[in-house]
């Protein structure tokens, strides 16, 4: 439940029905409404067309900034913000920082039909083509409405629209994405404070597996249940690892009533998934990632396994989880660098299908010390927005090909120089740090191929570096142990190396007869810095 003293504030392109939403949902809350535009045409003492006409646009968002200051130095009110407003950064850090940011959303036919219907002039639908400028101005403000809370209107009277407002802040504002497999569905849930409810996903006795740095500062969260704690970091996701987990769940007797719950990273995560996979022939688990990686990734579509020394991920199984519960305050204590390596599957997720989750990479600024996060209530709104967005995408690619018979392979962009790089390394290099500097290197080989423009790996390698993630290989690295290590990847089929190419962001393919010198070319390339 949001607390009485934060502001609930509404945004969303004109014609979404911020105001009357609003006044009801006020109503519904028992709460003061107060509308930012009402607030400048009392203040300039004219309407804003007058403003507009009169002073000019900008004159119009000086006002606005003016109503902000007022607004965001009071509490416990129902803002409807004017449909810009909250597009400008400062606007945005002011009265982001006061509470929740709902944005209302239609589509383009059903705002031309309500402003047609409302009769009011709207300065900046003045002229012909109304349509053709609804529909401009919808896609120019898709990337800045995306961080905020959407809330759907077409066909819902605004009495439905405020009431899915009120369920949705009644919920603690979590986002549920169901993922379908062929043995049935979960949720995975992102969201604050979801630790206590993990135990709720087991029906019988359940038994938490996490990693030495994970276990001792969130796992007393989930409730009194015992703790099996594997040694943190990928060097321990092995079979050695997997038997001395067995020997501790035999200790503890879960039995096959029993659910495992995996607590930690990808490594914790897809340990504990093959653990509980194999167990006594399989026992049910649930995955609560701590990582960003972990939380967009690796805790979704039921790979679990763990490494050989040949190699990543050589032994595993497909399991699905009871469910997922991302749960974004347990990011306030991962190390920023482990932060920055889980944005190279978010941005591999906005390659492979997503250009507007990209663009908000680009635009917006990811280098976040988690740290600070707890403090931050618009940042971790952006956050759990950004975890939402990218999710889909896995989640989308997952549901559409369960066991990697063929579309999910796209999931591998980046992986197969990654891996190379993780295991040359010694697993020294990061997982996701490799798969950044794999994203760049497949870029390098679409262009070399032909495949996509070639302006596109610098604009991918400029991203990557934007983010504070590498694009290049350490040299300490031999470019001809790399070469063979991907030759030994479990993707290559029949002799011919098999990649992920571009053809431009958001949309990807898989190639199965890259010629090997195009490969050792990106190789070379990518070892010397330029
Ligand atoms: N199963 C899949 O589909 C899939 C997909 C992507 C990646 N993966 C796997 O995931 C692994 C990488 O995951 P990762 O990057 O999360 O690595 P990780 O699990 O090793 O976590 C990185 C480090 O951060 C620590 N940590 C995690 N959460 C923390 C928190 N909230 N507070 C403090 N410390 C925290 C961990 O203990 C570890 O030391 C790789 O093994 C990769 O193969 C699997
Ligand atoms: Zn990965």
């Amino acid at each position: 439940m949001t607390d009485p003293r934060d502001n609930i504030i509404l945004t969303g392109f004109m014609g979404t029905g911020k105001t009357t939403v609003g006044r009801l949902l006020a109503a519904r809350l028992g709460r003061d409404f107060v509308d930012s535009d009402d607030l400048i045409v009392a203040r300039a003492g004219k309407p804003i067309t007058d403003i507009f006409r009169d002073d000019g646009e900008e004159r119009f968002r000086a006002w606005e900034a003016d109503a902000v200051a007022t607004l965001a130095g009071q509490r416990g009110l129902v803002i409807a913000t004017g449909g810009r407003l909250m597009l400008d950064a400062a606007n945005a850090t002011a009265l982001g920082a006061t509470g929740p940011v709902f944005c209302l959303a239609a589509s383009a036919g059903e705002i031309l039909a309500r402003v047609a219907a409302s009769g009011v002039a709207r300065p900046l639908l003045a002229g012909d083509d109304i349509a053709g400028r609804i529909d401009t101005l919808l896609r120019q403000r898709a990337v800045g409405y995306a961080r905020f809370r959407p809330v759907a209107t077409d066909g819902r009277t605004p009495a439905a629209v405020a009431e899915a407002i009120a369920t949705a802040l009644t919920a603690g504002l979590r986002d549920t994405l169901t993922v379908r497999h062929p043995g049935g569905q979960y949720d995975v849930v992102v969201g604050e404070g979801l630790l206590p409810e993990a135990a709720a996903l087991s029906p019988g006795p359940a038994v938490i597996i996490t990693d030495s740095d994970v276990g001792p500062r969130h796992a007393a969260r989930l409730g009194p249940l015992p703790v099996l704690t594997m040694p943190a970091g990928e060097r321990h996701k092995t079979l050695d690892t997997v038997r001395d987990l067995y020997d501790g769940l035999l200790a503890t007797g879960l039995g096959r009533d029993g659910t495992v719950i995996g607590l930690g990273g990808g490594v914790a995560g897809d340990v504990a998934g093959f653990v509980a996979a194999t167990y006594l022939r399989g026992v049910a688990f649930a995955l609560c990632p701590t990582s960003l990686l972990a939380m967009v990734d690796a805790s979704i579509g039921g790979k679990t396994g763990v490494d050989l020394p040949q190699g990543k991920n050589l032994v595993g199984a497909f399991a699905q989880p009871r469910g997922v519960l991302a749960d974004v305050g347990t990011l306030a204590t991962l190390p920023a660098a482990e932060f920055t390596a889980g944005l190279a599957e978010v941005a591999k997720h906005g390659l492979i299908a997503d250009p507007l989750l990209w663009q908000r990479l680009v635009m917006e600024e990811w280098q976040i010390d988690p740290a600070r996060l707890a403090g931050d209530r618009l940042r971790r709104a952006d956050l759990q927005s950004l975890l939402v967005q990218a999710v889909r995408v896995k989640r989308d690619v997952v549901e559409e090909d369960p066991y990697e018979r063929g579309r999910r392979a796209v999931l591998n962009l980046g992986h197969t120089f990654g891996h190379a790089i993780e295991q040359v390394s010694g697993y020294a290099v990061r997982h996701g740090d490799a798969v950044a500097i794999g994203l760049a290197a497949a870029a390098r080989l679409s262009a070399a191929l032909e495949e996509c423009s070639p302006s596109l790996p610098h604009l991918v390698e400029m991203t990557l570096a934007h983010l504070g993630l590498p694009t290049h290989i350490p040299p300490t690295l031999d470019p001809v142990a790399l070469f063979a290590a991907m030759s030994t990847d479990k993707k290559k089929r029949a002799g011919r190396l098999r990649f992920v190419l571009l053809h431009d962001i958001g949309n990807v393919f898989i190639r199965d007869d890259v010629p090997a010198a195009a490969v050792v070319d990106v190789l070379a390339g990518l070892g010397a810095r330029d």
